[in-house]
């Protein structure tokens, strides 16, 4: 049976952006899964998981998009790290890219699962920013107290915006900071299943992001990366193995389609314990 929270968001047709807030555990997920099925069959849906913290798509550290209904490949971007705190510039462009992809591979409609990071002034204005940029014609925010009253006051009055305000999940179903961090292990170790050692040229490739200091070149071993493709998506993680600038980057990780890459995004998370030996 469908949920009556999401007929409810549908009542007056298919919206172009859903963008759906609220903390973690707040049934952020359920939702937009919900959306989607209802939505699919009427119009051409994408969905985006723009939680690098607790991702479904992709692996953590990412925001990742997928047509509904397929089990297909989903197209990625590379965050830097699973919290989006210290990331919000990567999120903001990452999600806007992503919706722009399916937009423009003919999607009519796109829901995004947003990450829980909602409390705190700084929390607030990226969310705020996110949602300015975005522009969706339904925000749907869900909330236990408080949490999300100045973010939706915010944009009750915005044009071409309808916000909804919903019941969060119950609070029984509130998973540990150890339970999330077991999930984001669990999806690690599925990603780099097919990893292995090789060598890039860093001299050929961009390489932006989270750079260690010069002072600090140790700080490359164990370092999360992203690999950029030429329509500035990201093809693969990996983690590094070992590096000294001017030589050659050793990376571990499931190996790349090496003419397609322009890019290396550093991020700013080790994942040592992933390295053989
Ligand atoms: N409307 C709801 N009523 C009861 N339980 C729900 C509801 N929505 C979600 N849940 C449950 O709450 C938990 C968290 O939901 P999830 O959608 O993963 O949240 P989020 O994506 O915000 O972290 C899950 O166990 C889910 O089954
Ligand atoms: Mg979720």
């Amino acid at each position: 049976m469908a949920d009556p929270e999401a007929t409810t968001l549908l009542q007056a047709g298919p919206p172009a952006l859903v963008y759906v807030i609220g903390e973690t555990d707040s049934g952020k997920t359920t939702l937009v899964r919900e959306l989607v099925r209802l939505m699919t069959g009427e119009v051409r849906v994408a969905w985006v998981d723009a939680d690098p913290g607790q991702s479904l798509l992709g692996p953590p550290a990412c925001v990742s998009g997928a047509w509904a209904g397929e089990s297909g490949p989903y197209v990625m971007r590379f965050v830097g790290h699973v919290s989006p705190s210290g990331h919000l510039l990567q999120m903001l462009t990452g999600v806007a890219r992503l919706i722009e992809h399916f937009r423009t591979e003919g999607a009519e409609s796109v829901v995004v699962d947003s990450c829980g990071f909602v409390t705190g002034g700084p929390a607030v204005e990226f969310q705020y920013q996110m949602i300015d940029l975005l522009r969706p014609d339904c925000l749907a925010g869900l909330s236990r107290r408080d949490e999300l009253d100045s973010l939706l006051a915010a944009f009750d009055k915005r044009r071409g915006i309808v916000c909804r305000r919903l019941p969060a999940a119950g609070s029984a179903r509130r998973r540990t900071a150890a339970e999330r961090r077991e999930y984001r292990d669990k999806r690690f170790d599925e990603y780099f299943r097919s990893a292995r050692s090789y060598v890039l040229d860093p001299g050929s490739l961009g390489m932006h992001g989270m750079i260690p200091p010069a002072s600090r070149p140790e700080r490359w071993t164990g370092q999360l990366v992203g690999l950029t493709d030429k329509d500035g998506f990201c093809q693969k993680l990996a983690v590094v193995s070992r590096f000294k600038p001017g030589e050659a980057l050793e990376l571990f990780g499931p190996p790349p389609q090496l003419d397609d890459l322009a890019s290396i995004q550093v991020g700013s998370m080790a994942l040592r314990r992933l390295l053989p030996g």
